[in-house]
């Protein structure tokens, strides 16, 4: 029997979601509750992100970077407002499903890498897969591959502590990269590491967007990174106080692997 998938098709059961952007968010607010105090930490957040797009996430420390993301991500909720993938709001999934979305479509890296520091960089990349019951073979091949792209062919059997800060974070990058995910968020990912090491990751960041037209948002307080980046949203008192704009891809990848894009009708 022959298994179909509709992963990646963009259509949701009566849901015309054909149009929709990969990314909308709207309204979203957010109130932590801590010592009896009221934050307000996002006052009304509304962006759209297309596919293929690398868009910087600026904003001074403690201005809500982390927290949107993590929304955006699923790992934690709105206080109002939604997130839609393909025109689904995620907020109606429920837990479960939750849980398998996040897995396949959305891929984080933090500031801090969390790898498991009892695992090589092999096992750490190949874990999410592992996780999602891909057989084992397809995703040690993949995270094999992942790693060369990353620069550690040689590594693959180094444990965290075997590897220096700027290897941690490639490992960390292959990782979230391992299921193919639609949506990479990164957290602060060169905050840790010093700015010879972070060019090489952005360098990193901007060939993953080119060869698999991997969709980024980064939250960053790097200038350097961030001027970088084709678009920057710019929050500030819980909102988006400034949005350069989309900037599409000049060729845009599709976001799981297919067949080639025909080629182009000659004498256009
Ligand atoms: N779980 C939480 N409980 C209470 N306050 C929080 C929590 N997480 C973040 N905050 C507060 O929300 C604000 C925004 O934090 P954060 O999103 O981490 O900012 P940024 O990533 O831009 O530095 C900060 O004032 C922080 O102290
Ligand atoms: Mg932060």
């Amino acid at each position: 029997m022959t298994e179909r998938t509709t992963e990646g098709a963009g259509t949701v059961a009566g849901e015309p979601a054909a149009e929709a952007p990969l990314l909308r968010v709207r309204d979203l607010h957010k109130v932590f509750v801590h010592g009896g105090k009221q934050l307000h930490v996002l006052r009304g957040v509304d962006f759209v992100i297309h596919r293929g797009e690398m868009a910087a996430l600026v904003g001074a420390s403690g201005a809500g970077k982390s927290t949107l993301l993590h929304i955006v991500g699923t790992l934690d909720a709105p206080t109002a407002g939604r997130v839609e993938f393909d025109g689904r709001d995620v907020s109606r999934m429920d837990s479960r499903s939750l849980a398998v979305f996040r897995n396949r479509t959305i891929g984080f890296v933090f500031q801090f890498h969390h790898l498991l520091p009892e695992f090589n960089a092999l096992e750490n990349v190949m874990l999410p897969a592992i996780i999602a019951r891909r057989p084992r073979e397809e995703a040690r091949s993949r995270a094999e591959r992942l790693l060369g792209e990353v620069g550690l062919g040689e590594r693959t059997t180094h444990r965290p502590s075997e590897l220096s800060g700027g290897e941690q974070q490639r490992v960390a990058i292959a990782r979230a990269l391992v299921m193919e995910p639609r949506l990479l968020l990164a957290d602060e990912p060169t905050g840790n590491i010093d700015s010879q090491t972070a060019a090489g990751i952005h360098e990193l960041l901007f060939s993953l967007n080119r060869r698999h037209g991997t969709t980024m948002i980064v939250a960053t307080h790097d200038e350097r990174l961030a001027a970088k980046l084709p678009r920057r949203l710019e929050i500030r008192d819980g909102q988006v106080v400034r949005d350069t704009g989309a900037v599409l891809p000049c060729v845009e990848l599709p976001a799981v692997p297919g067949p080639p894009p025909p080629a182009p009708a000659a004498g256009d």
